[in-house]
């Protein structure tokens, strides 16, 4: 039986602001942010938006009612979660109308969870072939205006639906995983910015990729020849190719060449919309499907996720007969059309915006977002969320 990924939903808050205004502000060369760091634009999120917000309306576009009759696990992976206690996931879970006979968790481990609820989801499935599992993957990046790290800050949420017989990826069963107790990036439950210690993060996102491909290729007997196109974690668009630097001379001429193109198919959405951590590695694999007019029924892609802290991990799936039609390329192409391009200055407000954490009640003006799903407010210390499509 196939196991794999059957639709995936995106989405990112309708602002966002250009690298080269942020890079004149901050008095750095542009370059360094749209070829040394290889952004171009940066997703900033208002405060009418939360990973639970993010995470509904990227799963509202691919869950019909047959889906949610047989989704009966969700697992939400994110670090940007709203609760110590309640599971992002139960939230969704409500937003969407799915069927309560369900189980719903939220899975952590940085930039990784998203890949943990996979795996879950892939044995799950393997249980019981008639399920379905939805998965989240939401974030939001935020190291702190003048850091180092802003210029890899976004926000975004990736929704995969996993099933038996799957019509976009089918999973293979082999797969390499790693983990060692490392501090590159990490953020105390006090804390609303990241912690990292940047060149560190960059030598173990590398470090850990080589551990899991070789580990990988004893596993498999495969080889990079074997592998049509390699989707990161992308913290920011040029991670991934130091990484794939490292290796690439393993490949035959001819297999350089469509490697080194595919890496630069698979950024295209993640340059415009920054680090989504736990989504991450699927908006890269997002674009490539979406952004790739050859690639071919049958290719076997490879998936390298890494959650600092760490855990990396590295496996494939191959692509099934007429995935392209199962995708939704149409909306995410009027999606980044629609959104707004807004200054530093008002980046800087929204940024310095802040929830009140005494319990007061707040409502929020979500007029101006345009999400279907939002965050209009707190009461007694519970988010409110809106649905504006069934309101
Ligand atoms: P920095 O130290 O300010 O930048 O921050 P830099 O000086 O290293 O420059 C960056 C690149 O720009 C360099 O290229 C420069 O040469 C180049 P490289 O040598 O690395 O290829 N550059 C220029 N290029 C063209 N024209 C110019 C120019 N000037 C400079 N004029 C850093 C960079 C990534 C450290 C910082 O942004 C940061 O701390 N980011 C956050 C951490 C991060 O993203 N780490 C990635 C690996 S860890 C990970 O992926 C996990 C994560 O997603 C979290 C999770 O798991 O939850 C982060």
């Amino acid at each position: 039986m196939k196991i794999g990924i059957d639709k995936i939903g995106f989405y990112t808050p309708h602002l966002y602001v250009d690298m080269n205004e942020l890079a004149n502000a901050r008095g750095v060369e542009p370059e360094k942010f749209t070829v040394g760091i290889g952004q171009s634009q940066m997703a900033v999120t208002p405060i009418t938006q939360d990973a639970v917000s993010l995470a509904a309306n990227a799963a509202l576009h691919i869950i019909d009612e047959e889906d949610k009759e047989k989704i009966d696990l969700v697992i939400f992976g994110t670090e940007s979660g709203i609760d110590h206690s309640k599971s992002a996931a139960v939230y969704v879970h409500h937003l969407l109308g799915i069927n309560p006979q369900a189980r719903c968790i939220e899975a952590k481990q940085a930039c990784y969870g998203a890949t943990a609820a996979i795996q879950l989801a892939k044995g799950h499935i393997a249980l019981h072939p008639e399920s379905k599992v939805l998965v989240l993957g939401a974030d939001i990046a935020r190291y702190g205006l003048n850091t180092p790290g802003e210029s890899t800050q976004g926000a975004g949420a990736v929704a995969l639906l996993i099933s038996a017989e799957p019509r976009i990826l089918a999973l293979e069963e082999k797969s390499a995983y790693f983990t060692a107790d490392i501090m590159d990036f990490w953020r105390p439950i006090y804390s609303d910015i990241a912690f990292v210690d940047g060149k560190f993060s960059n030598e173990q996102y590398i470090w850990f990729f080589n551990k899991v491909w070789e580990q990988y290729q004893e596993k498999t007997d495969l080889t990079l020849n074997d592998i049509n196109a390699i989707c990161y974690h992308l913290p920011y668009t040029k991670m991934g190719l130091k990484a794939l630097r490292t290796i690439i001379e393993q490949a035959s001429e001819e297999q350089k060449e469509q490697l080194l193109s595919n890496y630069q198919i698979s950024t295209a959405y993640n340059r415009n919309v920054g680090n989504i951590y736990t989504g991450a590695l699927y908006l890269s694999l997002l674009s490539l499907l979406e952004q790739n007019k050859d690639l071919k029924d049958g290719s076997r892609i490879g998936l390298y996720s890494y959650g600092s802290g760490a855990v990396g991990e590295f496996f494939t799936g191959i692509l099934q007969p007429n995935f392209k039609e199962h995708l939704n390329k149409e909306q995410h192409t009027s999606l980044f059309a629609s959104r707004k391009q807004i200054s530093i200055e008002a980046y800087e407000e929204i940024f310095e915006e802040e929830l009140p954490t005494d319990g007061s009640t707040t409502e929020l003006d979500i007029t101006q977002d345009p999400a279907p799903i939002c965050l209009a407010g707190i009461s007694d210390n519970m988010r409110q969320y809106v649905n504006k499509l069934t309101k």
